[in-house]
């Protein structure tokens, strides 16, 4: 859970606007493969509810504004509200992530560290408490 973290980028504003710069492998803790966005989600909409056994994700909401609550597994959580372009959430392997209270101009951009591969997501939370619990990844 402490390895999640919030991430500012460097902003290059100037009377033309704002520039955000978000490196891979610099302010991006990782080799970014995938890209992926997320808008037009309702208020009431929960999305994400998985864990991912591979992929490190940045959340950032280039625009509107969002949430997510993490989860550890152990009885930790958190909330953080997504809500400024040049900010992101850093969130390594193996944490549990719910997305909501999106607004309607919500874009929550996700870059990821993986390409997509549906059997490294575990759906279901028992699951995942119990990969938790087993000390995932040491018998591997
Ligand atoms: P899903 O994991 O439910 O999205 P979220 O976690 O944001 O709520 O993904 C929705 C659909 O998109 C599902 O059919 C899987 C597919 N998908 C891909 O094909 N590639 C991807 O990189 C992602 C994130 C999803």
């Amino acid at each position: 859970m402490n390895k999640v973290k919030m991430v500012e980028f460097a902003q290059h504003g100037d009377d033309r606007g704002h520039l955000v710069i978000a490196e891979g492998n610099k302010d991006i803790p990782f080799d970014i493969k995938r890209v992926f966005y997320i808008y037009g989600s309702a208020a009431d909409v929960v999305r994400g509810q998985h864990a991912n056994r591979e992929s490190e994700f940045v959340l950032i909401n280039v625009a509107g504004k969002s949430k997510v609550k993490v989860k550890d597994g152990e009885g930790n959580e958190a909330i953080y509200c997504l809500n400024r372009p040049h900010t992101g959430i850093y969130l390594p392997t193996m944490v549990w992530k719910d997305m909501y209270d999106f607004t309607p101009d919500s874009v929550l951009l996700v870059l990821a560290s993986t390409h997509y591969n549906p059997d490294e997501y575990i759906r279901d939370y028992d699951e995942f408490v119990s990969e938790i619990k087993g000390g995932w990844g040491e018998g591997r």
